[in-house]
């Protein structure tokens, strides 16, 4: 197995290897690699629902929903993300994490990785972008560490209650649909610490924070469109181009991400998720 820094941010190539067959060793060099770098990219992987479950599995229980749309059939645990149009219905969902934000933090318990399989990929379009949020809390002032320090973030999932994440005109009429399933929020600090490494991470995100608990918005807005923008500092980031057979891990409590969309017509993107569960954000 060898392993290649992608950028100065954040994330790894891991090349020499086949996640269907991974001994004990290989495993934990993997776990090393995932906190040393955070996101992980291994190249060329044929993995069949039951593999990728498998895989993912092995980090932590698999988030099932019973309520949750565009699931593969037979198998709850695998989320499908695709732009493919059949009958004038989508098979998938066509515009996952189009602003930034990690996975799940509008639950109380959310994401710790996410597993994101390609099996089609265009040719121009459908990039993915991360950002480093220990980096981000990292390079805050001293004086908003202090400031931020026992702050409480309010993580909602309806994005009609979300004026920094519309939905797109194309999405209107099927926004009742999907955000009308009663979830309830979700409050976590603001500065999270990480469930291994104990790191200090700025746990916010303009898709799922809209407020800051016990602060009223005229003190809470301003402060948040400042560390928001902070958050996504260039030298903070990594953009994947995808390859068909890539298969990306990354570790929500300390990144952030972002679907670049844009796909240029008639390309497919073609993806199968899965998502671990972690730990209760302290
Ligand atoms: C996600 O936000 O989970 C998916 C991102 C993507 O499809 O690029």
């Amino acid at each position: 197995m060898q392993i290649e820094r992608l950028s100065d941010a954040l994330g790894a190539e891991v090349t020499g290897i086949d996640l269907t067959s991974i001994d004990v060793t290989t495993f934990e060099d993997i776990r090393a690699a995932f906190l040393e770098y955070q996101l992980l990219v291994f190249r060329d992987q044929h993995l069949s629902p039951d593999a990728h479950i498998a895989f993912s599995e092995r980090f932590g229980p698999i988030e099932t929903r019973p309520d949750r749309p565009f699931t593969l059939p037979g198998y709850p645990e695998v989320s499908v993300l695709s732009n493919r149009v059949v009958d004038g219905e989508p098979v998938g969902v066509i515009s996952a994490g189009d602003f930034w934000h990690t996975d799940l933090s509008f639950s109380e318990i959310p994401c710790r990785a996410t597993f994101l399989h390609a099996l089609e990929v265009a040719e121009e379009g459908g990039d993915t972008e991360w950002s480093n949020i220990y980096m981000a809390y990292d390079t805050l002032s001293d004086d908003m560490k202090e400031r931020i320090t026992d702050l409480k973030g309010i993580h909602v999932f309806d994005r009609r209650r979300n004026r920094r994440a519309q939905v797109d005109q194309q999405f209107v009429e099927k926004a009742d649909k999907v955000y009308g399933i009663p979830i309830s929020d979700a409050v976590h600090p603001v500065v999270r610490h990480h469930p291994e490494t104990g790191r200090k991470s700025l746990y916010i995100s303009p898709r799922f924070v809209v407020g800051i608990e016990g602060m009223d918005d005229q003190e809470a807005q301003p402060l948040l469109d400042a560390l928001f923008e902070h958050q996504i500092r260039p030298e903070f980031r990594y953009c994947h181009k995808w390859k068909k057979g890539d298969l990306l891990m990354w570790d929500n409590p300390c990144l952030i991400h972002i679907g670049r969309g844009e796909i240029k017509p008639p390309g497919i993107r073609h993806m199968h998720r899965t998502m671990v569960l972690g730990d209760r954000p302290h």
